[in-house]
């Protein structure tokens, strides 16, 4: 049914995601767009304010498959990872991770990432901190496509 276009570890992110819902009171919360195919992406972030590491991590995504199955994978990967090391989290970790997207796809882990990073910058913000190599998230993905 698929025709081999997705791996399998797509199909099962998809169809039994990881870390759906919300965080009551985040730390951090980020929400990102593509505005070409209109998915939205808001990953919440729990983390431990003395080891910076991220306890819980949840999403909510409403998107195409691609984009639950990345971000299901990419909480994942961030959860037990401290807020600098969340930022190796990138959209081509988290593709490796899923062994591979499809090539027009490739722009739904994007959304994983600039929602990671834009839940980052907003608990940056929150507490006055700098996290190195993190940059301004964008709200709109569709940019850099
Ligand atoms: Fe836009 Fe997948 S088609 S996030």
């Amino acid at each position: 049914m698929y025709d081999g276009v997705y791996s399998d570890k797509v199909i099962d992110h998809f169809t039994n995601p990881r870390n759906v819902g919300e965080i009551e009171n985040p730390d951090g919360v980020g929400t990102v767009g593509n505005a070409k195919c209109g998915d939205i992406m808001r990953i919440y972030l729990d983390i431990d304010p003395e080891t910076k590491v991220i306890r819980d991590c949840k999403f909510k995504t409403f998107g195409c498959g691609a984009a639950v199955a990345s971000s299901s994978m990419a909480t994942e990967m961030v959860k037990g990872k401290t807020i600098y090391e969340a930022l190796e989290v990138t959209n081509k970790a988290v593709m490796e991770a899923l062994d591979g997207l499809p090539q027009v796809k490739i722009h739904c882990s994007l959304l994983a990432e600039e929602a990671i990073h834009a839940a980052l910058w907003d608990y940056a913000e929150k507490n006055n901190i700098k996290i190195e190599g993190l940059r301004k998230p964008k709200k709109d993905v569709h940019d850099e496509e």
